[in-house]
Order: structure tokens, then C-alpha cells, then sequence
């Protein structure tokens, strides 16, 4: 539970909102607005609820990250290079400010290119009643410095502009940034908005206290980077099905034979480890038991069925087969929560999407039943949007990082300060 904005008496009072406007971008055009759309509720209920002033602030992209590897670019091709002018066009809040002004039906006003440093006078003379949004937040180093002294410069500076913070940024929860948690040091109150209470009270649950039986559906690419989350679902999981790309070692931790499919060698041991807990925690662990299979890592590849879980030499898993949906079915029946994280397949080939795509339709049809079903993470997120079946889920998470680690059982930072 946090403490949220429906605790707060907005009347007369100038607000400081964090929110995650870092949307995917081309040429200045919002190519996917699910996050500015998810924002909409906190913000029309702050006005609504008679707020002087609503500041927005966010980031977009990682302006210094860009210009890093722009410059190593710029160096290898042999040119010079200007960070200033690199920088110049890029990662700017204005596009997005006069995108959520139209979604809005109502004026944004952009408080300027020149940053977020001495704004206060700008705010506090507009009419009553203004939404401002202001420039990103990591064209200031201070923002995502390791260092608390100079976050909290940037911090202090922001919390001049609200008498209450509120944290509607669930996507960027997991950074220990200035406009995310240092900022709360210096405001009277902090608060989540209402995407943050409703990202916290779906994920949360999984990893303390879930409906059960409670299934787990872990996909993607690598296991190293989801140790961590199959080790906290483990412990309140029924069934935990593992799929995608890392399935694949965990088929050869068993002594399977995978072909050429993904592996993680030096992650052997780590499946044999999480195999051994499920086994001891009487979690049932549900691998692919057959496969679609090529010769190569191609949308254009010929599939390949096999009818059994050793791939034959020469052949690569790229996604699930008929029984192995069978067994996803089966243990999907009975569920009363599920968590999904991961596509269990190479879902962006259009050849190889249809496990991933059977297993949208089971989650959606458990939700139907009564079930809770969270969908958590960048992929399994854009296949749940590709098949159609958002509206179908319980919870379709803003989060990647984010939602990651919240199931990994971590404190995130801004999620904290709304405790
Ligand atoms: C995201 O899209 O992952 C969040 O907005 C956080 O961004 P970051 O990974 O650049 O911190
Ligand atoms: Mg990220």
C-alpha cells in the first residue's frame, strides 16, 4: 500500500508530478502513447480537485547515453563531432507536452529548452488552474548522478516548484534519480498517483501474498537476467513455465540436446539450481516439451516441427510447440493468479509468434474466468498489444525495468517515498 493522491487536498495547491513520458519517438512524433494515456487519471483528478499549479517532469531517452555513443561514432567515423548540436534536436519534451495538450483538450504550457533550473518564478506567475510540463530531466547530470549531494541539488531546485510531490512514474520507480525519490526529501508530502497505486496493488501481490494457485510465466532471451525473478516467483508459485530463448538452457541443464538454439553456458548451473528449488518447493516446472524449430535465426527460416523436447542437430528452437501449449493450458486451468513476464517464443516473426500468441489467448481467457493476470515487461507487453488482448489482462504493467525488479522482490526507490 502507498499513500496516494486521493489522500491529498489539492485545493490552492502547486503540485510537482513525476510521470513516465519516456515513449518511444521518431522524427519528434509520439509513435506509442500508452504511457502519456496512462498518466491521464492522476492528471485530470489533480485539476479537477482544484490544484493551483500541476508541474510535469519526465525524462525521454538518456540524452548523455546518446551523445556518448554518438561521440564513439563520431570518433571511429573519423569527425568531429558537437555535443550541443547533437543534443540540440533530440529528447525534447516539447513535442510531448503539445501531445498530451490535445489528449487533454486543455493547454500544456512547455516551461522552455533551457532546462528545469530556475523555473520558479515562471510557475508560480501563471493563471490558476495551468499545467506546466518541463524540459527532460537528464539534460541535468545531476538527475541520474551517483552522487546524493548533487541529486539533491536538482531535487531541492524541483521541490521550489510544488507543495506536494506526486509520483506517478511507475516505468522509472527503479531509478534513484532526483525527480524520482531525492525530491521527496524536500517537499512537505509525497504521494503516487493513481498508475503507480494500480502497478503497485497488481504487482505487488505476486511476489507477497498472490491468489492461489498462482502460475508464473517467465520468457525471453536470457536466463541471467531473470534469476533473480524466477528465484521470488518460485516461492509462491504453483507452477512456474518457463519459455523463449532461456528455456533452452535450462532443456540442456536436464541433458537435452538443443541444437543450435540459444544457450547460456555459464548459466548451467543456475537452471540445474532453479530446478532443484522448484522440485524441493513443489513447484511444478512446466519446459517446452516440443518445438518449432529452423536452420536459422530468420523471419524468412522454413519451421521446423519436432514432435519431442531434444532439438536435432542443426535445428534451433524459435518458439513452442502444440503439446507444450497443451501443458500451458493445463496448468493455466486451475490458476487463480498469473504473472507474465517474457514471450515464450520469437514472437516479432510472424513464423514463430503463435506460442507466444496462444498463450495471450490462455491468460486472456483465465482473466475471463476470474482470474487476476498481470503481464509485466517490454516484450510480453508488445505481444499482448500485437494479438489484441490488452484490454483482456488485468494489469497490462507501463513498467520493464521496473516491474522486473518489483517481482524480484527489490524496494524500488520511487515507490518508497510514497510509503
Ligand atoms: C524505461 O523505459 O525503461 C523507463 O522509462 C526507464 O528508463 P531508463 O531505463 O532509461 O532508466
Ligand atoms: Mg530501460
Amino acid at each position: 500500500m502507498i499513500r496516494t493522491i486521493k489522500d491529498i487536498k489539492f485545493d490552492g495547491k502547486r503540485v510537482i508530478m513525476r510521470v513516465d513520458f519516456n515513449v518511444p519517438m521518431k522524427d519528434g512524433v509520439v509513435q506509442d502513447d500508452t504511457r502519456i494515456v496512462a498518466a491521464i487519471p492522476s492528471i485530470e483528478y489533480i485539476m479537477a480537485h482544484g490544484a493551483m499549479t500541476l508541474v510535469l517532469m519526465s525524462h525521454l531517452g538518456d540524452p548523455s547515453k546518446d551523445a556518448k555513443k554518438a561521440k564513439e561514432k563520431a570518433e571511429r567515423d573519423g569527425k568531429t563531432w558537437d555535443e550541443a548540436k547533437y543534443i540540440a534536436g533530440k529528447h525534447r519534451m516539447r513535442p510531448i507536452a503539445e501531445y498530451l495538450a490535445a489528449k487533454l483538450g486543455r493547454p500544456v504550457v512547455f516551461a522552455g529548452e533551457d532546462g528545469c533550473f530556475g523555473k520558479k518564478a515562471f510557475i508560480d506567475s501563471q493563471a490558476a488552474g495551468t499545467i506546466v510540463m518541463l524540459e527532460n530531466t537528464r539534460f541535468h547530470k545531476e538527475e541520474t548522478s551517483d552522487d546524493p549531494v548533487a541529486r539533491d541539488k536538482l531535487a531541492k531546485e524541483l521541490a521550489t516548484y510544488g507543495d506536494v510531490f506526486v509520483n506517478d512514474a511507475f516505468g522509472t520507480a527503479h531509478r534513484d534519480h532526483a525527480s524520482t525519490a531525492s525530491i521527496a526529501k524536500f517537499v512537505p508530502v509525497s504521494v503516487g498517483g493513481f498508475l503507480m497505486e494500480k502497478e503497485v496493488a497488481y504487482l505487488e501481490p505476486m511476489v507477497t501474498n498472490p491468489p492461489k494457485p498462482m502460475v508464473a510465466i517467465i520468457g525471453g532471451a536470457k536466463v541471467s537476467s531473470k534469476i533473480a525473478v524466477l528465484e521470488s516467483l518460485l516461492r509462491n508459485a504453483s507452477a512456474l513455465v518457463i519459455g523463449g530463448g532461456m528455456a533452452y538452457t535450462f532443456l540442456k541443464a536436464q541433458g537435452h540436446t538443443i541444437g543450435t538454439s540459444l544457450v547460456e553456458d555459464d548459466q548451467l548451473d543456475t537452471a540445474r539450481h532453479i530446478i532443484d528449488a522448484a522440485k524441493k518447493a513443489g513447484v511444478k516446472l512446466v519446459l517446452p516439451l516440443d518445438h518449432v524449430c529452423a536452420d536459422k535465426f530468420d523471419a524468412a527460416a522454413t519451421p521446423v516441427a519436432v514432435d519431442g523436447v531434444d532439438v536435432p542437430t542443426g535445428l534451433m528452437g524459435l518458439d513452442v510447440g502444440p503439446k507444450t501449449i497443451a501443458a500451458y493450458k493445463a496448468v493455466i486451468a486451475t490458476a487463480k493468479s498469473i504473472i507474465w513476464n517474457g514471450p515464450v517464443g520469437v514472437f516479432e516473426f510472424e513464423k514463430f509468434a503463435k506460442g507466444t500468441g496462444e498463450v495471450a489467448r490462455l491468460v486472456a481467457e483465465a482473466t475471463g474466468r476470474g482470474a487476476i493476470t498481470v503481464v509485466g515487461g517490454g516484450d510480453s507487453v508488445a505481444a499482448v498489444n500485437k494479438v489484441g488482448l490488452a484490454a483482456q489482462m488485468s494489469h497490462v504493467s507501463t513498467g520493464g525495468g521496473a516491474s522486473l525488479e518489483l517481482l524480484e522482490g527489490k524496494k524500488l526507490p520511487g515507490i518508497e517515498v510514497c510509503r
